[in-house]
């Protein structure tokens, strides 16, 4: 077999892997083994291709791709275990930025190093791609950065509304179909720095103008571009995987995209062409809610040891306050009690797709009790008590209650139709949209100020101690 045909039947497995990793990932249950599929594949990729290019590369080549693999999974390992679960949009953020970066650097190289074979349509059709691929990964570049920014909370989360937007970005879109025409009939350098600049701008665009609250829907859009990105430079590289790779990237970015703006009540086409989201606020900080009442957290466990049913619906600050742990031996305990207990998942709460799902299986919280908003929004109505711990926006009734909210439209969790609600927050801040939250004034809310994580260990201890001299009773009684 040659070595072409080996690392073509290579990149036959990897995609498959790939297309096998998409598919565990979809997921809680298998979405450890989704991981493993997609390292398989591309441990895989990597030799194939390093395989395949040492035939034209030479010794010192070799060594240099060697050490920029090793550094760069040195690298990659370090961020990836010493970063915060809190910090994973940042930087998922950051590396779709890389992979903008490394599609317009592939762009570039394929105008500067042409092979000279090509001649007529096919090198016409190189110029196109080489236009596209340097559109692309700018667009995704510069995107990345912005939305790295405002995760980061490096600037305002707040929309930047231009006058006229829509019009610039699409007037950007019609200079870039004129520009390639112009580059495709006569390639010129002074062309290709004007779509790189003009795509820069525009990336750096689209996602300045989007509101803070639909920034999860920037996040799997820009993960959709850096796919189309990287099938981009597979084109201009002339290699079938990563063209496979980008599409599978792209297209399943794109849908997670479409069910995210379906969960959170927005237009999808309004998000590809920017500046959704963009509603002034024109509701909620300075009105009068009226006044909240706080609970202590000794009097939240007797609300819990009376109650027949709990919802525990967690949102980011229980990310921040590492909260699982307890939360889940909270639950472990209420459920041991004879209490039923369940978790309501928001599809954007906290930062990531999954983000809350990703935290409860990793303390072991048993995934039949972990359901979908869809699948558990009827059921407040008939819950004795509510926990809604570190969550804002997700539970924030102006969504469904204020038309003139940001946040109008968005479907939230009904936890303001049980019978208690108690709120555990550290203050009466806003959360990530900026919007005042009317659920934290309503009769039957109770706020639990104080970081979660220490607020559920003393709900612990509370019920713990209560428990301890019925546990002593039973004992004296033998
Ligand atoms: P948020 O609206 O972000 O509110 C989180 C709340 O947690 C805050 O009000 C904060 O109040 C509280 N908090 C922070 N640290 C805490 C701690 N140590 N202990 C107790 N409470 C703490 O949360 P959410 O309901 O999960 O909503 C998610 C928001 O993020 C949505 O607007 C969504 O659109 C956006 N977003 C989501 C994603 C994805 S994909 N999920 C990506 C980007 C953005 P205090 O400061 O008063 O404690």
């Amino acid at each position: 077999m040659t070595t072409t045909t080996a690392a073509q039947a290579a990149y036959v497995v990897a995609s498959l892997l790939f297309i096998l990793s998409l598919a565990g990932l979809s997921q809680h249950r298998t979405s450890r083994s989704g991981v493993v599929w997609g390292i398989a594949g591309m441990v895989i990729a990597l030799a194939a291709t390093i395989g395949l290019a040492s035939r034209s590369i030479t010794a010192t080549g070799l060594v240099l791709i060697a050490v920029a693999t090793a550094v760069g999974a040195g690298i990659g390992l370090w961020r990836a275990r010493v970063v915060e679960m809190t910090g994973m949009p940042e930087l998922i953020a950051v590396m779709h930025s890389f992979v903008g970066l490394a599609a317009a650097l592939v762009g570039w190289n394929g105008y500067l190093d042409v092979d000279a074979e090509l001649t007529g349509s096919l090198l016409r059709i190189h110029h196109a791609e080489v236009f596209l691929g340097v559109f692309i990964g700018a667009v995704t570049f510069t995107g990345s950065v912005v939305a790295y920014l405002k995760l980061a909370a490096r600037i305002k989360s707040r929309p930047l509304m231009l006058p006229g937007r829509h019009a610039l970005n699409l007037g950007a879109l019609a200079a870039f179909a004129v520009l390639t025409v112009a580059f495709v009939a006569r390639p010129h350098m002074g062309l290709l720095i004007a779509v790189t600049v003009l795509a820069l701008a525009l990336g750096a665009h689209l996602v300045a103008s989007i509101g803070g609250g639909d920034m999860p829907v920037v996040v799997s859009m820009l993960n959709s571009y850096s796919g189309w990105a990287a099938a981009a430079s597979g084109f201009l590289l002339a290699n079938n995987l990563l063209i496979v790779t980008g599409a599978l990237v792209g297209s399943s970015g794109a849908y997670l995209s479409y069910i995210m703006c379906k969960a959170m009540n927005r237009s999808f086409l309004s998000v590809i062409a920017g500046g959704f989201g963009g509603r002034p606020v024109t509701s909620g900080d300075d009105r009068d809610h009226g006044e909240h009442q706080e609970i202590s957290a000794e009097d939240t466990a007797e609300l819990l040891r009376d109650a027949s049913s709990v919802i525990i619906t967690p949102g980011y600050g229980m990310a921040v306050a590492q909260a699982q742990y307890p939360v889940a031996e909270l639950a472990r305990g209420l459920r041991d009690r004879g209490i039923e207990v369940r978790f309501g998942i928001h599809p954007v709460a906290g930062r990531l797709p999954g983000h809350m799902n990703v935290l409860l299986a990793e303390a072991n919280v048993p995934y039949d009790i972990v359901l979908d908003m869809d699948e558990i929004n009827d059921d407040f109505a008939a819950t004795s008590v509510v926990l809604v711990i570190g969550a804002n926006d997700t539970v924030n009734p102006a969504a469904t209650d204020d038309p003139a909210s940001p946040i109008a439209g968005m479907p939230v969790l009904h936890v303001w139709e049980a019978a208690h609600v108690v709120v555990f927050k550290r203050s009466m801040a806003v959360g990530y949209a900026g919007v005042q939250n009317p659920l934290f004034f309503r009769e039957n809310s109770r706020m639990l100020f104080g970081d979660a994580k220490q607020r559920v260990e003393d709900i612990l201890r509370s019920l713990d101690a209560t428990d301890a001299p019925a546990v002593a009773m039973v004992g004296t009684a033998n």
